[in-house]
């Protein structure tokens, strides 16, 4: 039945109609939103790569999350900028840094938000990668086994001061295994492990670096993360996560992978999580031309990521959608 009988654009002529057909809905449920936490300066710091987004030192971090969780978002992912890095990031994996400490506070203000850490190196030791780097070698070589010792420490130390979830995001082989091991030895076996599975080698992440300090030194990521060209080899990293035991997988980053999200929803049980990263947040950011277009296209990007079938949205737009979006009452 072609046109005249067909219109398609009954369903479309009115507000409550297009509400009402609308396939893909997004609720405050489905967010994440990042927070960045660092010893000093007190109080909060603008960060001039990531418009809008700040670095907190502890007690104004846990105000903050405070309120992300009033706006109706379930969960926080929080990174750390420590003191001093090192060449074995050790102030990652220590109970008393940075990310620990607030952790604990947040924990205690806002018993009931779920808080993801990241766990990873580069933003701890001196050369800027997400694992060991043999100092005395002249060229840059992550040294994958030795970092997943170091890896699996940090998760257990997020773990004991209270993180309910860990995301490890530096892509070596065999790190979910590692930490899945690490964490039921210490008796965590209800923390879940997020896996940043199929992480890619992009170019998107540079505000990120600039805001926690961690581009590398020397080198890049390209042996570590994923070449963007590549669809299969993502699922090969995902099924394999899956196996060693990821309660979550995620993709990163999300608008330019719209096909991996996909075929991951397609393949896998898990829940998708994707992360809309900061240089995806920073191109929608610089061409808006108002706060209206800002949140449309904020709101137009992350619907995109969820039709593809992501499940769990991480996103900096967070706090500025939530009071946006559909409330499930319930
Ligand atoms: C740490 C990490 C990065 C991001 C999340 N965890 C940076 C990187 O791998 O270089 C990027 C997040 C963003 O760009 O918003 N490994």
């Amino acid at each position: 039945m072609a046109f005249p009988k067909t219109r398609m654009r009954r369903l479309r002529r009115n507000t409550t109609i297009r509400r009402w057909v609308r396939q893909t809905r997004l609720t405050a449920d489905q967010l994440v939103y990042p927070l960045f936490v660092q010893s000093k300066p007190k109080g909060r710091q603008a960060i001039s790569s990531l418009p809008g987004q700040f670095r907190y030192s502890v007690d104004p971090i846990a105000k903050e999350a405070k309120a992300v969780y009033a706006l109706g978002i379930p969960a926080i992912l929080l990174f750390g900028i420590p003191k001093t890095k090192d060449e074995a990031g050790s102030e990652a994996y220590d109970d008393e840094g940075i990310v620990q400490e607030a952790v604990r506070a947040i924990r205690k203000a806002v018993p009931d938000l779920l808080v993801i850490t990241d766990v990873c190196l580069c933003e701890y030791t001196s050369q800027g990668h997400c694992g060991w780097v043999d100092s005395s070698s002249k060229e840059i070589r992550v040294d994958n086994d030795r970092s997943l010792e170091l890896l699996s420490r940090i998760a257990v130390s997020h773990a004991k001061a209270g993180a309910h979830i860990v995301a490890p995001s530096d892509m070596m082989d065999g790190r979910v295994a590692a930490i899945r091991e690490g964490l039921d030895q210490e008796g965590f076996t209800d923390v879940a492990i997020l896996s940043y599975a199929a992480k890619f080698c992009s170019s998107f992440y540079g505000p990120f670096r600039e805001a926690v300090r961690s581009a590398p030194e020397r080198g890049d990521r390209r042996t570590y993360q994923m070449d963007p060209a590549n669809s299969r080899e993502a699922l090969k990293e995902m099924e394999l996560d899956l196996e060693e035991g990821a309660d979550l997988l995620m993709i990163k980053p999300a608008l330019p992978y719209l096909d991996i999200i996909a075929l991951a929803r397609q393949r896998f049980e898990a829940p998708i999580v994707a992360y809309q990263v900061s240089g995806e947040y920073a191109m929608i950011k610089s061409s808006a031309k108002n706060k209206d277009e800002e949140r449309a296209l904020a709101l137009e990007t992350l619907t995109a990521i969820h039709r593809a079938g992501a499940d769990i949205l991480i996103t900096y737009f967070a706090k500025a959608l939530a009071p946006y979006l559909y409330r499930l009452r319930h």
